[in-house]
């Protein structure tokens, strides 16, 4: 096991004539006169460390299996540098090779691959330059979320992943039953495992609200599935969801956390992660790093529905989907407001009710409920979320409106009855954030093995 001081990121960090092992994969060899240069790396850093390998300390055909992808352990002393990018290298004496990496064979080669062909490769991806810095920054965001919630006295809930209700009454959830089912055969589902039929779930906020009304501040952050069939760059089968759920907390209070939270997580990540964001600024997104300062430093704009349809309608826009009062935003909408219109984060509050879920909290109007949308220039919603409906014999007319059936949510409704009080939440959407992050244009390259419609490979 690699030890916290042997790491290649610690590595590079000690000084000149340290004797140390390291260990990893081989990015590349380079060979000239008496020297060999090896550049080596464990995944800890977005610099390899340059391993120096003179002529004789090994045998000729032993350095010839020391090709890219190949596994060493290198024992050697640690030299000041005269290269720059890194303060020290590693002058080798011995050097074992765990694991060869035929070069005839090895898709991985020194060439830049495209993201598409990478993904064919979930299994080795991992190993590029580009994939380290995405990783990296994943699990750097990961923390900051923690932080964040953890700073500000939030529990932190695990809600179940087999769920028996729909909690965003969408219907496009996958089934799970241990039932062999036989094409044709009715099903008995009180026969299944559960006795009932369930679902991988499409959000623990229903859960999470149980723990709010106990613990006030909770979140949530798991894997959610969705069934819909929408194969696009900003849409996966299965992916990761932060909930908050607050009591004590209205639409206002929500919007502010909401933006208190996407502007921390820049930040974060901006400190942690500042050369791997610096290599995807390079390689794909000129504007990232602008972009995320900007976005730290602005003030979201907020606008309700009505409004934004009023600025959709005197846009002049030909968009492919009409706009017209109650209908729901599409994403050219949702871009257009944010890049063009505002040219920053823009909140969206106040939504027709027939076009979002039964448990939103019913404004005076009649017309609208107190949901939320954050949407993002390059990405359009990275949150949704909304003010919940607090009132029994409201909330019940809601689930009967949206032609549900109440039996399931038979506790949810309880909630109302005993010690209710107005409470609000939202999700978030990891790899939307992640996209924003790391300026990757497809939700595909920003989680280790992606499950869309069709694929679930590796
Ligand atoms: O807007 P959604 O559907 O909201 C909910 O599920 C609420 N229960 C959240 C809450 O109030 N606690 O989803 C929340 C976010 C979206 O804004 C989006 O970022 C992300 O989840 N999301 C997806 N991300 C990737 N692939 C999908 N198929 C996604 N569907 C939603
Ligand atoms: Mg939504």
């Amino acid at each position: 096991m690699i030890q916290p001081d042997s790491y290649v990121r610690s590595l590079l960090k000690r000084s000149a004539g340290e004797t140390v092992t390291a260990r990893g994969w081989v990015k590349t060899r380079r060979d000239s006169k008496n020297v060999h240069f090896i550049q080596l790396n464990d995944g800890s850093s977005p610099v390899d460390l340059q391993v120096v390998l003179d002529a004789g300390v090994v045998p000729e055909q032993e350095v010839a299996k020391i090709t890219t992808g190949a596994c060493l352990s290198v024992e050697g002393e640690l030299v000041a540098s005269p290269g720059k990018g890194q303060s020290v290298e590693l002058k080798a004496r011995a050097i074992t090779i765990h694991g060869i990496a035929d070069p005839e064979h090895y898709p991985l080669q020194k060439k830049k691959h495209t993201l598409e062909t990478l993904r064919e490769m979930g299994h080795l991806r991992t190993r590029s330059n580009t994939f380290g810095a995405v990783f990296r920054v994943r699990h750097a965001l990961a923390g900051a979320i923690h932080k964040f919630f953890q700073d500000r006295g939030f529990m932190y809930v695990h809600t179940p992943v087999i769920s028996s209700s729909d909690a965003e009454g969408a219907g496009s959830m996958f089934q799970v039953t241990s039932l062999d089912l036989e094409a044709g055969k009715p099903a008995d589902f009180t026969q299944d495992f559960f006795g009932r039929r369930t679902y991988l779930t499409v959000s623990g906020q229903l859960e999470a609200e149980i723990f709010a009304l106990a613990f006030a501040n909770v979140y949530t952050f798991g894997p959610t599935f969705r069934a819909e069939n929408s194969n696009t760059p900003r849409h996966l089968a299965e992916f990761y969801m932060i909930e908050p759920e607050m009591a004590f907390c209205d639409l206002k209070d929500n919007q502010d956390l909401a933006e208190a939270f996407l502007k921390s997580q820049i930040e974060q990540v901006l400190a942690a992660c500042r050369p791997d964001l610096e290599f995807l600024n390079k390689w794909y997104d000129p504007e990232l790093i602008k972009t995320l300062e900007a976005l730290a430093g602005a003030t979201f704009e907020r606008m309700t529905y009505t409004e934004a349809i009023g600025h959709l309608e005197k846009s002049g826009k030909n968009f492919e989907f009409p706009i017209h009062w109650g209908v729901d935003l599409q994403s050219e909408h949702e871009r257009y407001l944010t890049e063009e219109l505002v040219k920053r984060p823009v909140i969206v509050t106040d939504y027709p009710k027939e076009i979002k879920a039964f448990y939103m909290r019913a404004n005076d109007d009649g017309k609208t409920v107190a949901a939320m949308d954050v949407l993002v220039p390059r990405i359009g919603e990275i949150i949704g979320g909304s003010q919940r409906e607090e009132r029994g014999d409201l909330l019940l007319d809601r689930i009967q409106a949206h032609g549900m059936s109440e039996q399931p949510y038979w506790w949810y409704l309880d909630l109302r009855r005993f010690g209710g009080v107005a409470h609000a939440g939202f999700g978030m959407g990891f790899e939307r954030m992640m996209m924003y992050l790391t300026g990757m244009k497809n939700i595909r390259d920003v989680i280790p093995f992606p499950r869309t419609p069709g694929n679930a490979e590796f």
